[in-house]
This record gives structure tokens, C-alpha cells and sequence, in this order.
């Protein structure tokens, strides 16, 4: 695991998209997992200008959405798929029919989770997903208690999730309760994982994640198993890391490491 402390958002920002690029430019039909919430939009800012000004294509990219609220229609102001509408595909050219977000209003959920699975499955696999982490620890919706093996389904959010997410809503009680979510197996799945976390609010969770126990008190904390994890924290979320010293230390050797390190 990989784990980067950067001096300010911008610069996590720019780095976890330089690692999403790299995936891209190295395989034009990459199949990109993305996530929603505050801490990628830089990340997602940063490829729309390597798209507008470097080139970078992603005409025969496919993308996969983490989640989506139960409830809330593909144009809800507040639905996962609006958000990445208006944060990322509105700036890039990626082909509508690549794009997938789970559905909010599915007839049957059991079936669509399945079939949002399979849809992965025929496109290759994800090469690269992005994740942001909850202060819960959850990644996706996958909150403390989830399955480490658990696929696509839908999940009941917990109240502290429920009192993050109630700054983007007029008010707490317009929160769904429900949603769709990739499932750690499935994000585990992924040849590549990206996570972005700032703040003082996500210290404990990014403390949990990478040195605590793996556990599904923790959903994040599975990414120890992964074999290709890189992390982008600033110093406020790296508040609580016991081995930070260390960390640095391996950043700033890194550019002199014998090749093939
Ligand atoms: C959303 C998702 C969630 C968020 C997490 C952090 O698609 O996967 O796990 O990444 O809730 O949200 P922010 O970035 O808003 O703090």
C-alpha cells in the first residue's frame, strides 16, 4: 500500500488523477470504477483538464459508479448520477452508453445488482477504481458490519452517514436511507485502487483503514488486502496514522529507489 500525504488538496487532487490517467493512457478501454461525494471533485476537476488541454481521450472508456441512493432519480439534484453529470462526464467524452451508475429506481433491485455485476464482469473487470472514504471507514456504501466479500446490493445507511450526507440536502430527513453499492468483494476486484481523503473528520477512518485490524468494523480497512492500493491524504487526515514519520520517509526515498522497486 501506497500511502501519499500531501501539503493540500490540490495536490492529492492532481496526484490520485495522475494515477487514474496513467491507467487510461496505458489502455485507451480502460474500465474506470468512480465514487461521488466531496473528496474526489478535485480529482475529477484535474481530468477534465487533462482532457481539454493534454488530450487525454476517453472515447473508449467504461465507467462504473460505487453507489447511488435508493429513491432518487437519475436528475435528482442530489442522485449520485447527477453529481458525476455535472462534476465529470459533462466535461469529458466518454460515450453515454459506457457510463453506469446503479439505479435508484430499479422494479427489482435483486435483479438490477445482479445484472450491474455481470455488466462488470462482460466488460472486462474494473481496471482502476476510485474511492473515497466515509467517517464511519465505509467505502461505497458498505457500512461497519458489511460483508468483506459483499457484492452489489443495497444497503441501509447508518445514522452517521446519514448526518454526513444531510449537508447536501435541504434538510436531515430528505437523506434517503437506502441505496445501491458495489460490495467490498466487488471493489476488491479491481486491478487498482485510488482513495482520496482530507480532512480532520476522515483522521480516524484513514487511522482504521490503513493500521488497524482488517475488519468490517471498517470496510476500508479490506484495501490491506489489495495488492495495488494508492492512497492521497492530506496532513489533517493522516492526523492519527501511528507510522506517519515513516510514510514520508518512504516518499521521499522513493524518487531514489533502484529501478523496478
Ligand atoms: C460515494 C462513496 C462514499 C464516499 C464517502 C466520503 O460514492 O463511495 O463512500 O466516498 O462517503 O464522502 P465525502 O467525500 O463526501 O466525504
Amino acid at each position: 500500500m501506497e500511502v501519499v500525504i500531501c501539503k493540500t488538496y490540490d495536490e492529492i487532487s492532481k496526484r490520485s488523477a495522475a494515477e487514474v490517467a496513467e491507467v487510461v493512457y496505458n489502455k485507451p478501454d480502460a474500465v474506470i470504477g468512480l465514487a461521488t461525494g466531496s473528496s474526489p471533485v478535485g480529482l475529477y476537476k484535474e481530468l477534465i483538464r487533462l482532457h481539454k488541454e493534454e488530450g487525454l481521450d476517453f472515447s473508449h472508456v467504461t465507467t462504473f459508479n460505487l453507489d447511488e441512493y435508493v429513491g432518487l432519480t437519475p436528475d435528482h439534484p442530489q442522485s449520485y448520477r447527477r453529481f458525476m453529470q455535472e462534476n465529470l462526464f459533462d466535461g469529458i467524452n466518454v460515450e453515454p452508453e459506457n457510463i453506469h451508475v446503479p439505479s435508484g429506481t430499479a422494479k427489482n433491485f435483486q435483479a438490477f445488482c445482479e445484472w450491474y455485476e455481470d455488466r462488470i464482469e462482460q466488460a472486462g473487470g474494473i481496471d482502476v477504481q476510485v474511492l473515497g472514504i466515509g467517517s464511519d471507514g465505509h467505502i461505497g456504501f458498505n457500512e461497519p458490519g458489511s460483508s468483506l466479500g459483499s457484492r452489489t446490493r443495497m444497503k441501509t445507511l447508518n445514522a452517521m452517514t446519514i448526518d454526513d450526507n444531510a449537508r447536501f440536502f435541504e434538510k436531515k430527513q430528505d437523506v434517503p436511507i437506502y441505496s445501491i453499492t458495489m460490495g467490498v468483494g466487488t471493489v476488491l476486484d479491481a486491478g487498482k485502487l485510488v482513495l482520496v481523503a482530507n480532512g480532520k473528520n476522515k483522521a480516524k477512518a484513514i487511522a482504521d483503514a490503513i493500521e488497524g485490524p482488517v475488519s468490517c468494523m471498517c470496510t476500508a480497512s479490506a484495501v490491506q488486502l489489495h495488492p495495488d492500493v494508492s492512497m492521497f491524504i492530506d496532513g489533517d487526515a493522516a492526523g492519527q496514522l501511528k507510522m506517519r514519520d515513516y510514510y514520508e520517509w518512504i516518499q521521499s526515498k522513493k524518487p531514489a529507489a533502484p529501478t523496478g522497486m
